[in-house]
């Protein structure tokens, strides 16, 4: 069965990191006699300057006609001063949209080669494995107004906090249900002591937990979750939370890893493709000097051969190359430690490639 595959590498370093991912899936379509068809499309600053628009119709044309989208990132310097809907991450939030993304899944695993990599103690990080859910096509991201304007004669500014309840049911609803394949505890993470959102989403989530009886629901609140995401992050099995509590915690949990550059998502559908992104941007810092990890796109190209394409053996193959490599010694700079070896990201890519292609265990 050919499977066609949308990918939007944006901008900076998205291009080098997509372009490693495409790579891995081909090897994995190599060894396993698949086939899989890239596409190309525009999104981000690229899109704006060739087209005019951050998310050209085309692009999203064919991320619909596809089975799944593979996307780097958007965003940098050259449009930060654009107008709001000629910016780049526009681009990233209208496909979202589009596609009905509603639930972004943001895994933080453990590895133990890079226990050095991380500026937090082994013994706290240790064995750590969460999820964070996060909600991903409302709030505050997409309420209405968002706007300047005055009050009183004055500037002023508004951004609205706007959720159906439908919206929160749906996402805590597959948050109990990824816990159910887990450890079975659910922390919903709110500010429910000021926002009369985060009440009723408090409330939402008591009525699904009804139906979960085998799994613990525990409310917890936003402040206090970021300081215990570093504290103590064993106790976290899934994080449910809404979509800009969940940007936030999960760049911080990115931490308990080594790096952004090693935390992959899933941004998923009801019936349509879903998008697989790694959480980090387009880092301007070090764009096109071939720096970058891409091990956050290739773990994010893993699962959409597991979330997608029910290729669970192939997602693991990728898994189990990363790993390996890892242990090997191998890292890019944003991972180094004592006595690894500091790779490039094409030189990264390489090594999990042939890791893939060398693994005699494939048959
Ligand atoms: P960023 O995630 O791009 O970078 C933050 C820091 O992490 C930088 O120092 C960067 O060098 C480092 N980093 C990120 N990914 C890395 C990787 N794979 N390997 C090694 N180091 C990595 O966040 P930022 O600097 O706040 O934002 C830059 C631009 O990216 C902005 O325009 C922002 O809007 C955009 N952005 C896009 C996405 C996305 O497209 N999904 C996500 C976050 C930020
Ligand atoms: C992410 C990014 C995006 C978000 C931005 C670029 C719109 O930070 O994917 O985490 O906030 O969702
Ligand atoms: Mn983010």
């Amino acid at each position: 069965m050919k499977r066609k595959i949308a990918v939007l590498p944006g901008d900076g370093i998205g291009k080098e990191v997509t372009r490693g991912a495409v790579e891995i899936l081909q090897a994995i379509a190599e060894r396993y006699n698949h086939e899989f068809e890239f596409q190309y499309g525009s999104i981000g600053g690229g899109a704006i300057d060739e087209t005019g628009n951050p998310l050209p119709e085309e692009t999203i044309e064919m991320c619909k006609a596809s089975d799944a989208v593979l996307l780097g990132a958007v965003g940098g310097p050259k449009w930060d001063n654009n107008p709001s809907h000629l910016r780049p991450e526009r681009g990233l939030l209208a496909i979202r949209k589009e596609l009905d993304l509603y639930a972004n899944l943001r895994p933080i695993s453990y590895y133990s080669s890079l226990s050095e990599a991380s500026p937090l103690r082994k013994e706290i990080i240790e064995e750590v494995d969460l999820i964070i859910v996060r909600e991903l096509t409302g709030g505050l991201y997409f309420g209405k107004p968002s706007e300047r304007t005055t009050h009183e004669g004055k500037e002023a500014v508004v951004d609205t906090l706007f959720y159906k309840r439908e919206e929160i049911k749906r996402i805590i609803e597959l948050a109990f249900k990824v816990a159910n394949g887990r450890r079975k505890k659910v922390t919903s993470v709110d500010k429910a002591n000021v926002l009369e959102s985060s009440r009723l989403w408090r409330e939402v989530a008591e009525e699904v937990a009804a139906s979960y009886p085998e799994v613990e629901l525990e409310h917890m609140l936003v402040d206090n979750a970021a300081m215990q995401l570093i504290r103590n992050p064993r106790q976290f099995d899934v994080i449910v939370t809404e979509n800009m509590f969940g940007d936030i915690l999960s760049d911080e949990a990115s931490v308990l890893t080594g790096s952004l550059g090693m935390l992959p998502s899933a941004s998923l559908s009801i019936g349509g493709p879903s998008m697989y992104e790694p959480i980090h941007g387009s880092a301007p810092d070090i764009a096109g000097m071939n720096v970058a990890n891409p091990l956050a796109t290739i773990l994010s190209a893993a699962s959409m051969l597991r979330l997608s394409f029910g290729l669970e053996e192939e997602a693991e193959e990728i898994e189990r190359a990363v790993r390996d490599v890892l242990d090997a010694g191998f890292r890019t700079r944003d991972i180094v430690a004592d006595g690894t070896k500091v790779l490039s990201t094409t030189e990264m890519v390489a090594e999990v490639k042939a890791s893939i292609l060398d693994n005699e265990a494939i048959i």
